[in-house]
């Protein structure tokens, strides 16, 4: 088995996706951004030239959204220049580059699931970088994958915003407070990122190139995914509907970003669970599923 380099193998999406590339007994290797930052073009390309892997997996990005705004240049750095420097280094030594990007790239028009073929128009600087760093990839890497997904956790901290992901927030509002405020008006597909690492495992095998969206089935609103995870922790905090307009924002965000794994599935390689199983496992996982909640692959 080959050679397997992930770049950002501390943030969410990389710890798991170390663990599952040597699960898949592939010799892997996780720098920290002290090692290898995709900053440093020069530094990039001594490291993938001095390990010849023959598969990068680029979970590596400036996650912090409202962040990006206030910072678009680190953000165009981190998101755009870096997967180019990356791309350039992997090219030049044979390297397949799975690239993974975002949800956000979609203006949030639409109510149907956004393909592959749909038209990116990002709103905001967060999902400008990143499509940028997809135009790179594709440019410069032939035969590489750009893998957009959606509304990550894992159990590994989201270092990008601060260390608590989504779910562990609405459990620290529960414990905490007795309350949590969530809007009903933005759409994703929460996506587990052990899921995500098995699917970059199965995609890194597979004869595919160019843009695949790879998240958990189905489609929720950010509260309806909020009362999901206190149904299946046990927690019964006040639970209030809320909109967007109530959390004032710097940052525009996509009302309604849903992926369809088209390509995926026809290349009968979608090995994504419905977003409901994966959070009952996850939960499950980090022990935090309430004894009598319903098993998980029986909801
Ligand atoms: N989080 C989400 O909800 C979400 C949704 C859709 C798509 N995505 C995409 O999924 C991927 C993984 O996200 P995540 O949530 O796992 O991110 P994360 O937990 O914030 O981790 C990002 C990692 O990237 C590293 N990094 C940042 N700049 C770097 C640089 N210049 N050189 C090397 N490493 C650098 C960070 O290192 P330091 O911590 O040391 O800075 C961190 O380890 C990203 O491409 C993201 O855009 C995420």
């Amino acid at each position: 088995m080959g050679r397997v380099l992930v770049v950002g193998a501390l943030g969410q999406l990389g710890t798991d996706s170390v663990r599952a590339f040597e699960e898949a007994g592939y010799e892997t290797i996780g720098p920290d951004r002290d090692r290898l930052d995709l900053a440093k073009a020069e530094e990039v390309a001594g490291f993938i030239a001095g390990i010849d892997p023959e598969v990068v997996v680029n979970a590596a990005a400036m996650t912090d959204v409202p962040g990006c705004e206030t910072d678009p240049i680190g953000a165009y750095i981190a998101n755009a220049l870096g997967p180019r420097n990356l791309a350039i280094a992997a090219a030049a030594t044979g390297a397949r580059l799975l690239h993974v990007s975002t949800d956000y790239v979609f203006d949030g028009a639409k109510r149907t699931a956004y393909t592959e073929n749909d038209l990116p128009g990002p709103l905001n600087a967060y999902g400008n970088t990143k499509l940028s760093g997809e135009y790179f990839v594709l440019a410069h890497a032939p035969g590489s994958v750009v893998v957009r997904t959606s509304g990550l956790y894992g159990r590994a901290p989201c270092r990008g915003k601060g260390g608590r992901n989504f779910v562990q927030s609405m459990l620290g509002f529960a414990r905490d407070r007795g309350e949590a405020r969530v809007v009903t008006d933005e759409v994703v597909t929460p996506t587990y990122t052990v899921d995500l690492a098995r699917q970059l495992v199965a995609i890194a095998r597979a004869d595919i190139a160019g843009v695949v969206h790879a998240t958990c089935r189905g489609e929720c609103s950010w509260y309806e995914f909020a009362r999901e995870i206190f149904d299946l922790s046990g927690l019964s905090p006040r639970l209030v509907e809320a909109t967007t307009a109530d959390f004032p924002s710097t940052v525009t965000r996509p009302r309604y970003s849903v992926l369809a794994n088209d390509r995926l599935r026809a290349a009968g390689l979608d090995r994504m669970r419905p977003w409901r199983e994966a959070l009952a496992s996850y939960l499950e996982e980090i022990g935090e599923r309430a004894p009598t909640a319903v098993p998980p692959g029986r909801i």
